[in-house]
């Protein structure tokens, strides 16, 4: 038997009408999107809208064509802070961006290549107990030369789920960021009303799309303070030999990754039948039971928040090597779990957790049962039990 508990990397299984969609594609279409005038190029394009579509019908964006397709959620970010900090440095501008102490390496990796370029950041730090930003700490850390703050909405090393709204409304006059990497159809977002500039999602995680998808969705008229950081064909425009600067085209160079999408469209779908808000009832019930059952046991801890402000991602603290730990569980349980520092150095510094190689991370996805959490935390209990025996 194998168990997989590793969503926050990537989710396992999806949904099946998922993978017929991708074979469906493949084997009936086939053809590149904005790349002809024949019936299955149309199809294609057709489709791509489509997902856009579905995308910000689930975010309640206003403006299909400022849903940009990108690779991934780190491949969003990047375009994200990269392309925010072009565009200001450009005009001579000095550039400051604001995140914090949970943030992944697809966002502090970025921020500190463009401290070569002059660009300044500040790392807000969170509560080490519950790994949730003040508010207005991040207030605090605002100047006059800040860009853009971006927040990790939830966390993918403690599951912390921050106050994006209140953060919302702090940034009323810089473009705030969310990298919603863990959070994407698992929890309601609505980027109107939470005042969201820019939503950085992947396809692959909570949306249970197929790898190699993602995408950022832009407030509109932010296409005007981004600057794109990768040209070519777009199917457009092909007489000039400068990028378009209509939308979506400025920012989607190349051929999209049409299988993926249409995976991801089919995903959309099945999410979009249930309502986020069910999906999120029910994960919220499986953290519950988790946490009632793990509570009263020894030699091991959860870190980072109990039942509140939580998603379905948790760090295990154990007396030994996490690594150790995490072959246990598959190789005597068939439990895959993920050990380490999950790509956010930071966060694990604030928990406590770095200078003991990590954690073990365990992260719930759509189709687990009561009797998956049981398994887990009864797993948990025999290995701790017998490290004290
Ligand atoms: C909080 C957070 N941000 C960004 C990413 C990057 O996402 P992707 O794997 O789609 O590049 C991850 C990946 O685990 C994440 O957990």
């Amino acid at each position: 038997m194998q168990l997989y508990f590793d969503n926050a990397a990537t989710s396992f299984p999806k949904p099946q009408v998922v993978i017929g969609a991708m074979a469906a594609y493949q084997n009936d279409c086939g053809a590149s999107p904005g790349r002809g005038a024949y019936r299955s190029a149309s199809g294609a394009t057709n489709l791509l809208d489509l997902c856009r579509g579905q995308l910000c019908t689930l975010v309640h964006a206003p403006s299909p064509e400022h849903c940009i397709f990108t690779l991934n959620c780190t491949d969003a970010l990047n375009l994200a802070i990269v392309g925010t900090a072009t565009h200001f440095l450009a005009l001579g501008e000095p550039v400051h961006i604001v995140t914090t102490a949970m943030a992944h390496n697809s966002v502090l990796r970025p921020l500190s290549e463009l401290d070569q370029r002059g660009v300044t950041h500040t790392v807000v730090p969170v509560d080490p107990i519950t790994g949730l930003v003040d508010p207005k700490d991040i207030k605090k850390a605002i100047t006059k030369s800040t860009k853009l703050v971006v927040v990790a909405h939830g966390s993918n090393v403690t599951g912390t789920v921050q106050d994006i709204e209140t953060i919302g409304v702090i940034c009323e006059d810089i473009p705030f960021l969310v990298d919603a990497a863990q959070t994407m159809g698992h929890i309601p977002i609505d980027v109107q009303r939470m005042n969201i500039a820019m939503l950085a999602f992947p396809g692959h995680k909570g949306l249970l799309g197929p790898l190699g998808t993602g995408g950022l969705i832009i407030k509109p008229g932010i296409e005007h303070t981004l600057a794109t950081i990768r040209t070519g064909g777009t199917g457009s425009a092909s007489e000039f030999p400068v990028q378009p600067s209509n939308m979506p085209d400025k920012y989607e160079s190349g051929s999209h990754n049409m299988v993926g999408i249409a995976g991801l469209s089919a995903s959309l779908s099945w999410i979009l039948e249930r309502g986020v808000q069910a999906l999120q009832e029910r994960e919220q019930e499986l953290c519950e039971l988790f946490l009632r059952n793990t509570k009263n046991l020894s030699g091991v801890s959860v870190v980072g928040p109990r039942t509140e402000n939580r998603c379905g991602v948790f760090s295990l603290r154990f007396d030994e090597n996490p690594l150790e730990i995490a072959i246990q569980l598959e190789t005597e349980f068939g439990i895959q779990s993920r050990a380490g520092l999950h790509c956010a150095p930071f966060a694990h510094e604030t928990m406590g957790t770095s200078n003991c190689n990590g954690t073990v991370r365990v992260s719930f996805g759509a189709f687990h049962t009561e009797e998956d959490i049981t398994y887990l935390s009864n797993t948990i209990s025999t290995i701790t039990q017998k490290v004290l025996s």
